[in-house]
């Protein structure tokens, strides 16, 4: 077990020198999994954190080990995973590993697949990560507070073997409404935020602190890899200067491919992977900018060349493309077809209302009702037991799940248990080969994916817009 270390240092950190080219910001501290069979800590307990940086004033929150976001944890594709996850808050929990294939009594959903983990008590999670990639962890038990205030963290199943890249860089974005003296501010569950965007806030955090500018040298090739930890805000990130190439969504490998319109999207719960050739000039600053919300963009940070010249041997002849992951090939032809109808939410409205105003005329939700209903059912809350499964596989097949949004609002719609392979939009095949646990939706859309059935157990599927969830935009369905 390692802390503080980054497991491959390559041939180009050996080339920088020295440590001589630091990230500006800080990282979360890492702890290196499996191997030794040590078990790993997890303490979920009242902190602080420097969100707004060292000289301003500290946040109260909730935290793993201390630390906004949680400690980096990072195992090796196929070695087991051992987590000993401490509750010291004053209120159960559980801790969700967000798109990792565990087993069902691994997937941390209290009432469904354990009990919750009562305050002072412990719960060991043990499993092992099929898959390398980028994945995340969270509580799922009051979720909009628990994730809200704090309690998110990665974690990075690393492949086999080092994939050829300069840097493996990690960029964490969290979103926060805090008040002036910058502490949390109260107000989850608004009603009026659960049928429009939900709870988006007015900070941007990467690695836990605003950002500062992103040190980088001229022709170095990274690994970028971006979650996006917030309760409800998308983001589409922009490199000025630079072509991003996706080549991982949601942890599961893609064909690389450039983003569309240049624009890197991150729905809640999405992680993407991007390969970036710094192909800027030495000395210069390149912003990256998130302009999703219309009339809203803003800076996240910008990309600070030093001064020395670009690296000799570029540019980098080595594809991008990484090692595809042991997912099961679903077989369309004989698969079980689903449909489910998200419903609900305030008519119309704009991009970002609750802050944009509102303009609908239906409020459901506002009386503490269900404000959303996945085909006319409403599931509120985090999980807990009883709850229905709105459909059985049947164990093996292949499930072909359509998604239609009805709703006038964006959704990011995500599978426990599954890396549905996304197969069209709107009717239109889907390219690239991308397998999402989270599928981003806008109104009206619908999308058909598709995965193999192959773990029994009750699976949860709902909006990651963590208001939706808890005020109805969820469901479960069974493995047989
Ligand atoms: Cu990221 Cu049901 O969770
Ligand atoms: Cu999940
Ligand atoms: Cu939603």
């Amino acid at each position: 077990m390692s802390i503080n270390s980054w497991p491959h240092a390559s041939r180009r950190d050996v080339l920088l020198g020295g440590g001589a080219l630091l990230l500006a910001t800080k990282l979360p501290p890492t702890v290196s999994l499996g191997g030794e069979t040590e078990a790993i800590r997890l303490r979920a307990a009242p902190a602080t954190a420097p969100l707004l940086g060292a000289d301003e004033p500290s946040t109260s929150v909730w935290a793993y080990n201390a630390s906004v976001p949680g400690p980096l944890l990072r195992v090796r594709q196929g070695e087991s995973a051992r987590l000993v996850v401490e509750n010291a808050l004053d209120q159960d929990t559980t801790v969700h590993w967000h798109g990792i294939r565990v087993p069902n009594a691994m997937d941390g959903v209290p009432g469904l697949t354990q009990p919750p983990i009562l305050p002072g008590e412990i719960f060991t999670y043990d499993f092992v990560a099929p898959d390398a990639g980028t994945y995340w962890y969270h509580p799922h038990a009051n979720s909009l507070q628990q994730i809200g205030r704090g309690l998110a963290g990665v974690l990075i199943v690393d492949e086999p073997e080092p994939v050829a890249v300069d840097r493996d860089v990690l960029w964490v974005l969290g979103d926060w409404r805090l008040t002036s003296d910058a502490q949390i501010a109260p107000g989850f569950g608004s009603s009026m935020e659960a049928v429009m965007s939900g709870r988006v806030g007015n900070t941007i955090t990467l690695n836990g602190t605003i950002p500062k500018d992103q040190l980088v040298r001229a022709g170095e090739r990274i690994r970028l890899r971006l979650v996006n930890t917030s309760l409800a805000r998308i983001m589409a990130l922009r490199f000025v200067g630079h072509r991003p190439m996706v080549i991982a969504i949601d942890g599961q490998p893609c064909d690389p491919h450039e983003a569309e319109d240049g624009r890197v999207i991150l729905g809640p719960a999405m992680r993407v992977d991007v390969g970036l050739d710094l192909e800027g000039e030495p000395g210069k600053r390149y912003a990256v900018v998130d302009d999703y919300y219309e009339g809203l963009s803003y800076t996240l940070t910008s990309l600070a060349y030093d001064e020395r010249p670009p690296l000799p041997d570029r540019p980098l002849d080595i594809p991008l493309a990484l090692p595809r992951n042991p997912l099961p090939e679903p077989d369309l032809a004989a698969a079980q077809r689903q449909e489910i109808l998200l419903q609900g939410g305030m008519m119309g409205g704009g991009a970002l209302a609750g802050i944009g105003g509102m303009g609908g005329m239906a409020t459901p939700g506002m009386n503490g009702e269900p404000a959303w209903a996945i085909n006319g059912m409403s599931m509120t809350g985090d999980g807990h037991a009883g709850m229905q499964p709105i459909f059985t596989l049947k164990r093996g097949q292949t499930c072909v799940l359509s998604m239609r949004n009805e709703t006038a609002w964006w959704h990011p719609m995500h599978i426990h248990g599954f890396s549905p392979l996304v197969v069209q939009r709107n009717g239109k095949p889907v390219p690239h080969r991308q397998w999402q646990d989270t599928i981003l939706m806008a109104p009206k859309d619908t999308v058909e994916c598709a995965f193999v059935a192959d773990k029994p157990g009750d699976w949860m599927l709902h909006c990651h817009v963590t208001d939706h969830q808890m005020a109805g935009l969820m469901t479960v369905f069974r493995v047989d």
